[in-house]
């Protein structure tokens, strides 16, 4: 397994604790923006365990603010940097390995690419150009790799509601806005990918509730937006 994100220092903590737990495990400092830091990424896995089989696209970062409160649009640009062409530029690094291995992509993406949410344009925007990206994969390169979307609802126990981007396009912190009882715990949700990934699906929804936002955005849309509109303001402190 090949761990990869900006801060290595963690990661080599992580990749100790799988080694000594009698995993193989290694940590390659990684910036997604940048295809160079993808291509080498790329290198230190193939050197290390001479193939790749799987790329699980996971850098992400969200924000919390109403489109028309928002200050510093270059919020557009970073989260899209990240979310988007970040997981391109690791898929694109990796394809040749992948289809040479009929390997499988994972991306951990979110309600918001089946559907908008309050406070949340930039990031729902960048997941649904995510999905429309894969979705095509699947069909240029579906009898070679596989796809899985694994959408997840709000998880508790992340760094991500903390690193959010607010209005002015800085970070909100963790004192913003708080979980709802509806959070699901990290454990129990890391548990569920890992199970859908060995079982191959192709779509993963965590909490599974989440498989009717297609259906009910068809036929009770009025009545959805509302929904959402509610919940999402129960998240606000
Ligand atoms: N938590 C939720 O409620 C929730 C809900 C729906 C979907 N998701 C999705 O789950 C995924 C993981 O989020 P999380 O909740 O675990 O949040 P998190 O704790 O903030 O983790 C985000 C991860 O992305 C990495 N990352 C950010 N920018 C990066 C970059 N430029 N290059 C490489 N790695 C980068 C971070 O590592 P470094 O900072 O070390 O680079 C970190 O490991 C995201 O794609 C998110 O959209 C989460």
């Amino acid at each position: 397994m090949v761990l990869a994100s900006r801060d290595v220092e963690t990661l080599n903590l992580i990749s100790d604790e799988i080694n000594s737990n009698g995993g193989s495990s290694i940590a390659v400092k990684t910036d997604v923006t940048s295809l160079d830091s993808c291509n080498n990424m790329i290198k230190e896995s193939m050197r290390a365990f001479g193939k790749i089989d799987s790329l699980i696209l996971n850098a992400g970062i969200s924000m919390w603010a109403r489109f028309d409160k928002i200050t510093d649009i270059s919020l557009f640009h970073k989260i899209n940097e990240i979310n988007y062409q970040g997981s391109v530029n690791c898929v694109y690094a990796s394809i040749d390995e992948l289809k040479k291995n009929n390997g499988q992509i994972v991306a951990i993406t979110t309600a918001q690419a089946l559907m908008g949410f309050p406070n949340a344009s930039a990031y729902s925007a960048s997941k649904h150009a995510l999905h429309g990206f894969l979705e095509t994969l699947q069909m240029e390169l579906g009898n070679t790799i596989s796809v899985s979307n694994v959408y997840l609802g709000w998880i508790k126990g992340t760094n991500l509601r903390a690193n959010a981007l607010g209005p002015n396009g800085e970070k909100i912190g963790d004192s913003h806005h708080k979980h709802s009882s509806r959070a699901i715990d990290i454990d129990s949700c890391t548990t569920k990918i890992v199970q859908g990934i060995e079982k191959n699906k192709k779509t993963i929804y965590i909490p599974s509730f989440l498989r009717f936002i297609p259906v009910a955005k068809l036929f009770f849309r009025k009545w959805l937006f509302r929904k959402i509109n509610k919940v999402t303001s129960q998240e606000e402190r």
